[in-house]
């Protein structure tokens, strides 16, 4: 297959890219970035009225993953309509270009459309009940883009891996100032699912080649607060735990609101795959070896 991915030079889109390449033809999209990338890349602002048609019209795919987003929390604060059109505008337009030209395509949502104040998991069913900008934009997103494509896949999905800013996902978070000897803060009040960068890639590949549609959680099978993530990296890295100081998120001096439950159910995406999520330790092993095996500097190299 011919996969088209925006956002190939973030967190997901350049993971997402490389694990896709083992099998099918991959074009990413970016904004000047990816300088050597091992695969062709159409250098895009998003922002650009008229883009959307033109990236279809060139790279003619199969499949496309929209991985473009504005994802920094607080951002979205500072810069709402660039949020929008980015978060909620964008997808919809790509949702229906795609449905016109027999596309399959896939949207990245987040599992922060919750408020959080739910006891136990939430499924697909649940409300969402956005809390700021970025939320907000994220949910408008996935509505415009169903409505647009009901044959579209939207997955909520939260992740760590290594990214080419390597600075980009709580996983580096916690091991570049681990490894650097400097204190850092776990919130012990937000807990999460994450999912290692590439094993969401494969599920997302998985999800296409299944020829899945809807709205699915696609997040790690187990979850944990932000400080017991923490706590995990620091020993497969062998760096000091005592350098975390559990802390509440309330108070932290982050301007975005922050959901303190995001546990997500993902009972309807093991059943519709047939197989079970990977374990989360399995998913940091492998992270943990990404990092042994110089993984890190190989994407940041496709910059150079
Ligand atoms: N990271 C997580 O754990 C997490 C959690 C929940 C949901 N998500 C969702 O997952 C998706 C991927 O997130 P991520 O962490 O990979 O994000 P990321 O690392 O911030 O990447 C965002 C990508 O969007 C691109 N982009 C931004 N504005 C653009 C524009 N105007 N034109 C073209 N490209 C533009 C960026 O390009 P530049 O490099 O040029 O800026 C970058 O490649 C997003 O939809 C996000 O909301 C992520």
């Amino acid at each position: 297959m011919k996969l088209l991915i925006t956002g190939a030079s973030g967190l997901l889109g350049i993971n997402l890219a490389i694990e896709a390449m083992r099998e099918h033809e991959v074009i990413g999209v970016d904004r000047g970035k990816l300088k050597s990338a091992p695969f062709r890349v159409l250098n895009t602002d998003l922002l650009q009225r008229g883009v959307i048609d033109s990236l279809l019209d060139e790279a003619q795919p199969d499949w496309l993953v929209n991985c473009a987003a504005m994802a920094n929390l607080d951002e979205c604060e500072e810069y709402p309509d660039r949020a929008r059109i980015l978060n909620a505008e964008i997808p919809g337009e790509m949702a229906n270009a795609c449905a016109k030209r027999n596309i399959k395509f896939i949207h990245l949502s987040t599992d922060a459309v919750f408020d959080g104040t739910k006891e136990g998991a939430y499924t697909e069913d649940d409300k969402p009940n956005p809390q700021g900008v970025y939320s907000k934009t994220k949910l408008d997103g996935e509505r415009a883009a169903l409505e647009a494509n009901p044959q579209a896949i939207v997955a909520r999905v939260n992740f760590f891996g290594w990214s080419l800013s390597n600075r980009r996902s709580l996983g580096e978070f916690f091991v570049n100032n681990l490894s650097e000897g400097k204190n850092v803060s776990g919130f012990t009040d937000v807990i999460f699912c994450p999912m290692w960068v590439n094993h969401l890639s494969r599920m997302l590949l998985e999800m296409l080649e299944k020829n899945l549609s809807g709205l699915y959680h696609v997040v790690g099978a187990q979850a944990m607060n932000k400080y017991q993530f923490g706590v995990e990296v620091a020993r497969k890295f062998g760096l000091r735990e005592s350098l975390i100081e559990p802390k509440s998120v309330e108070g932290s001096g982050l301007t975005a609101p922050r959901s303190h439950n995001l546990w997500l159910s993902i009972h309807k995406l093991s059943t519709d795959l047939g197989r079970e999520i990977p374990e989360f330790s399995t998913g940091l092993d492998e992270f943990y070896t990404q990092y042994r095996q110089g993984y890190p500097q190989k994407i940041r190299g496709y910059q150079q």
